[in-house]
Parts: structure tokens; C-alpha cells; sequence
């Protein structure tokens, strides 16, 4: 088997096209792994025989909303997701691609997107890390596609450095589920080409903080888009740690990114 992990190559294509598409980040054993840890997470809730995750999502969905969304936010602690999501040779590489013996865990995350597509986020940039630059990781549980929607990259967009985001909601009126909703104006998104990746359930998509981003529509009733993410930040450009009165994750706002220092 040739060497997955070419830092070279995997180097090289995210300086060209911002992102890099790893298949087979995890095996397909490290794959249904994790997909039972989060089916005994929800199954904590309330018990049944249910075996297939995106349907254990939903029943618990329409049993308690709220404790769903509990499921949600302990899930990032998971150790047995966390053990897979830092493997030594995702760790190697970040070090060798920023130049850095040290990184930190930005935000390990899931992300979930069902059939309401009422969270899909808007064209952004990830900020509102500890370090400017960082490498975001991306992994679906399940393939990601035009029928069960995804993530979608904008064409050169990691090539401008880093544009204001806004925070209030795009769509003024409509219901938020978030006040952090932090997004690009829609007049600079329209310079870009935007392309619908489509990466296979356990493959990962490794890209640069600075390559605008978005979600796109779960198309398919019945279908849930779980996926794993981090943000693994290098000891480069953290104003934390060189200014008493920086907080410890850069604001999305009021900060003019292009210009911190090092
Ligand atoms: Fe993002």
C-alpha cells in the first residue's frame, strides 16, 4: 500500500486548492466504532432495540428534542471518538505542515444535519480559534452526497487572506439557532465558484482555516449527516499568549485578522 500520509503531497494540494481529501481517514472498524459509541450515547437516553444510528437519531429527536441536543454537546468529549479523531499521524502531519513541535485541540466537534436543514451554516472562514491559521478536519459517518447534502468549498477563496464575517442572521426575520452565526457577505461569496464536495462515510476533508466553507441541503427524508470535525491549531499567532487582554479564542469580530502578529 502506498504511503497515505505523504506530507508532501497533502501539503502541496492544500496550498493549491485549500483542501485535501484524505479517504479512508477511519477504517471501517474505527468507523462503526464510533458510530456505536454514539448509538450507546443515545441509547443512555432511552433504551430500545434500535441499531441503526441515523434512526435512533430521529426517534430520539421526536422523544426529547433538548435531551438530543444534550447528546450533541457530550458527544465532543467522547474519548473513544477523541483516540480516533488524534491519531499520531494526523498529529505528525499538522506539526510538520506549520513548522511547530506544539499544537492544540482548537474544537473536536460533531456536527449533525438532518432532514430540516434548519442548521446548515453559511459561506465562512473558521475563526474564532486560539492561533490566525489553523487546519480544520472534516470526517462524515455516512457518505455525503447530492441526495444526503454536504460540505461545500468555494474555488480559491484560501488565496485572499481573511475577510470580515458578520454575525447577525443573513436572512433577517427568519428564526436563528444560533447567535453566533458567523458568515461572509454575500456579494464577496459571489466572486467564487462553489463546489458541493462528495466524500465517502470515514474519509476527511483536511483544509485551511482561511478557505471559505458552507453547508448544503440533506435532500433524502429520513437521513441524518453526522460528522466529526477539529480545528488543530499550531503555537503560531496566538494573541493569548502575547497580550494580557486578548481573550483565549480570537473574536470572529473587531479584529482585523490579516494583520496579527506573530
Ligand atoms: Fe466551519
Amino acid at each position: 500500500m502506498k504511503n497515505k500520509w505523504n506530507h508532501n503531497k497533502i501539503s502541496k494540494e492544500l496550498q493549491k486548492n485549500g483542501y485535501y481529501v484524505f479517504e479512508e481517514y477511519f477504517s471501517k472498524k474505527d468507523l462503526k466504532e464510533i458510530k456505536d459509541t454514539l448509538l450507546r450515547t443515545l441509547n443512555y437516553i432511552k433504551p430500545c432495540k434500535e441499531a441503526n444510528l441515523q434512526k435512533k437519531y430521529y426517534k430520539i429527536k421526536k422523544f426529547d428534542s433538548k435531551l438530543k441536543g444534550h447528546w450533541y454537546d457530550i458527544s465532543p468529549y467522547n474519548i473513544n471518538i477523541l483516540q480516533k479523531l488524534h491519531k499520531p499521524e494526523m498529529i505528525n502531519f499538522v506539526k510538520t505542515y506549520f513548522k511547530t513541535k506544539d499544537i492544540f485541540s482548537g474544537r473536536p466537534a460533531i456536527h449533525v444535519h438532518d432532514d430540516e436543514n434548519d442548521k446548515l451554516l453559511d459561506p465562512h472562514q473558521e475563526t474564532n480559534q486560539f492561533a490566525r491559521d489553523t487546519l480544520v478536519f472534516w470526517s462524515p459517518l455516512f457518505d455525503t452526497n447530492e441526495k444526503n447534502g454536504g460540505m461545500a468549498v468555494y474555488k480559491n477563496s484560501h488565496k485572499y487572506g481573511y475577510f470580515e464575517h458578520k454575525l447577525e442572521h443573513p436572512r433577517l426575520g427568519k428564526k436563528s439557532w444560533t447567535d453566533k452565526y458567523t458568515h461572509i457577505d454575500e456579494k464577496i461569496i459571489n466572486r467564487f465558484e462553489r463546489i458541493h464536495l462528495k466524500v465517502n462515510a470515514g474519509s476527511a476533508v483536511i483544509f485551511l482555516s482561511s478557505l471559505v466553507h458552507s453547508g448544503y441541503n440533506n435532500k433524502k427524508k429520513g437521513s441524518v449527516r453526522i460528522t466529526i470535525t477539529e480545528r488543530f491549531n499550531p503555537l503560531k499567532k496566538i494573541p493569548f499568549l502575547k497580550n494580557r487582554n486578548a481573550t483565549i479564542k480570537i473574536p470572529f469580530q473587531g479584529i482585523n485578522y490579516n494583520k496579527i502578529p506573530d
